[in-house]
């Protein structure tokens, strides 16, 4: 991962402060671990070091906002603006991949959909953009209290689906209830995300998530 880290580590330096880009390498680590651990779920259709180059990218436009990205010359429609105006916490994951392409070309689909659903989830996402999202949640640094529980669900030998449809369900449930507390605005697509993923669970991993939901949240 040297050369993807000698590319990209630069580029992220004119964009985030070092705790950020600390932060973003470590999701980087823990995605890729998650894309190797899941070898026998993903097989070729997951390459490791796109994993790995996700986790750089993913926050990259954290500290921009529509009109820093409108001065460097990379043109938005008014969707991105309301989306800023709505749920300012979420722009940066939507307005990630146009950045990407300008500085860097033409990206795999795979990784611009994990790095646009990272912080809200969406009801249809590839394998890449579940690890994307899962990884963002549990890398070390992390503070919260279920962060290891989380870690050994979904890095271990035999990897399975189930696992990270839990893992994923645990998460985004977490993230409405925050949400909620706070009198936040929670995004369409993260309901769609936890409608979708629940209902891919088997009736004994409903029974894990809400557990776990009465324990940590
Ligand atoms: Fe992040």
């Amino acid at each position: 991962m040297k050369s993807l880290r000698q590319e990209i580590i630069p580029l992220l330096e004119n964009y985030l402060p070092q705790t950020r880009i600390e932060h973003s390498i470590r999701v980087a680590e823990t995605a890729h671990q998650m894309a190797v651990s899941g070898t026998n779920l993903y097989g070729q259709a997951l390459d490791p070091k796109d994993a790995y180059k996700a986790g750089l990218l993913h926050d990259i436009a954290k500290a921009l906002s529509p009109k820093k990205l409108c001065d460097l010359g990379i043109a938005q429609s008014p969707w991105y603006s309301s989306l800023h105006t709505q749920y300012p916490a979420v722009w940066h994951a939507f307005a990630a991949p146009r950045l990407i392409e300008t500085l860097l070309g033409v990206q795999p689909p795979e990784i611009l959909q994990a790095i646009r659903y990272h912080t809200t989830g969406a009801g249809h996402m590839g394998s890449l953009a579940k690890i994307l999202y899962i990884a963002d949640y549990i890398e070390p640094e992390r503070p919260f209290h279920d962060r290891q529980i989380l870690m050994n669900m979904v890095i271990k030998n035999r990897q399975s689906i189930e696992d990270i449809h839990l893992a994923l369900a645990i998460i985004v449930s977490g993230s409405i209830i925050g949400l909620s507390r706070r009198q936040k605005a929670i995004h369409p697509l993260t309901l769609h995300c936890y409608n979708a993923i629940s209902s891919k669970l088997t009736a004994p991993s409903l029974s894990r998530c809400k557990l776990h939901i009465a324990n940590y949240y």
